[in-house]
């Protein structure tokens, strides 16, 4: 086993390539294991990958061997709610079946440890806040029921495989790397935060704002914006905690939220760019508020949101859509830049 070696399954997609910048900047060496379904070739930049899908087994199991990982970082999902409601036999193949081959070859491989990306939508609409933990589960889509169906998979690998890991529930990811090289880019893009900055942008006409009429202060949702390089480095510290830990659960946001309005007119103040704003009716099932508490990831992990507030996140979404969208082909080279090994 390579002490140092992580592979990252999923690591070329958004929060997956910040993954494995945290894990060079902390002296391990990632190794990216994704099929480029929804991530991107020139995300790439932290170590190796091999280019593969989650269900090939046999796949799987000869990057076991090869790279000899310490551990698996497991982020690979589909993850657009909207279509897991339209598409469930998609979501469940994808997510559920993908973690269960992943679990068989990890335990033939004798990889034990193991952290998860896990989401705060395992909880549905909140009956208290903040959310800890122990509130009670209950996802209200096909995204969210596969997350939750795998936090109790892991639970029984554990329990017979001697399994350790750590599910990370996220709040909204967002932001982008301060360096400018890696940042944001769903296709379709769903978030807010790229989704205001690209109508300020003017890249797209305006903003959808799905309902003015919330229970909040300005009527419109709150949501816990969690930078994504704070998702990271709680990676990191998750891995370690795996030494002595066997099992956790941790939702990593950062306790304070923000409202659409708030998001719009931070935006507007850092870009110098009015974001025109239509009204279209609230979606369903959409909570008013979702707010982590992060107590208990802040101690286990003693893990700080430190990029986490609101201005940091925007300027660095904002310098990552004006590069992306100045030089559409920005990072296009580095597919060629010959780090992607073929199986
Ligand atoms: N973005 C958020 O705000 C957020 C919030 C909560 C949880 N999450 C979770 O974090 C993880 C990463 O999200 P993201 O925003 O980086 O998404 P992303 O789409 O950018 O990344 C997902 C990566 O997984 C890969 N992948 C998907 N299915 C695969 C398969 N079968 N085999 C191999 N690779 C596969 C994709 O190609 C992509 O690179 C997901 O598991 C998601 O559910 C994200």
């Amino acid at each position: 086993m390579n002490d140092k070696c992580v592979l990252v399954v999923g690591g070329a997609g958004y929060i997956g390539s910040h993954v494995c910048k945290a894990l060079q900047m902390g002296g391990f060496t990632p190794v990216v294991y994704d099929n480029l379904s929804t991530g991107h070739s020139w995300a790439i930049q932290f170590g190796p990958a091999i280019v593969a899908d989650l269900e090939d087994e046999p796949a799987l199991l000869k990057a076991f061997q090869e790279v000899e990982p310490q551990a698996v970082i497991h982020l690979a999902s589909l993850i657009n709610v909207r279509d897991s409601i339209a598409n469930p036999a998609l979501y469940w193949e994808n997510n559920l079946m993908g973690t269960l081959t992943l679990l068989k070859a990890m335990v033939k491989s004798n990889v034990r440890k193991l952290v998860f990306s896990s989401t705060a939508a395992v909880y549905g609409n909140p009956e208290r806040l903040p959310i800890d933990e122990a509130h009670p589960k209950a996802p209200l889509n096909a995204y969210g029921k596969t997350k939750w169906a795998i936090e109790a998979m892991l639970q029984d690998f554990a329990h017979a495989h001697s399994l350790r890991f750590a599910a990370l529930r996220y709040f909204n990811a967002s932001g982008a790397d301060p360096g400018g090289l890696i940042g944001e880019a769903h296709h379709p893009e769903t978030h807010l935060i790229p989704l205001v900055i690209r109508t300020a942008l003017g890249l797209q006409k305006e903003l959808l704002m799905y309902g003015d009429d919330f229970p909040t202060q300005d009527g419109t949702a709150i949501r816990d914006y969690v930078h994504v390089a704070d998702l990271a480095d709680a990676h990191v510290r998750a891995l370690q905690a795996l030494e002595q830990e066997t099992s956790l659960q941790l939702n990593l946001g950062t306790g304070k939220g923000y409202s659409v309005r708030e998001i719009i007119r931070t935006v507007e103040q850092i870009g110098r760019q009015p974001v025109p704003v239509r009204l279209a009716p609230r979606l369903p099932h959409d909570s008013s508020m979702l707010v982590a508490d992060p107590t208990k990831a802040m101690k286990i992990l003693h893990w700080t949101p430190r990029m986490s507030d609101l201005p940091t996140i925007i300027q660095t979404a904002w310098n990552w859509e004006l590069k992306r969208s100045s030089s559409k082909l920005i990072l296009n080279e580095l597919l060629s830049s010959g780090s992607v090994i073929k199986t």
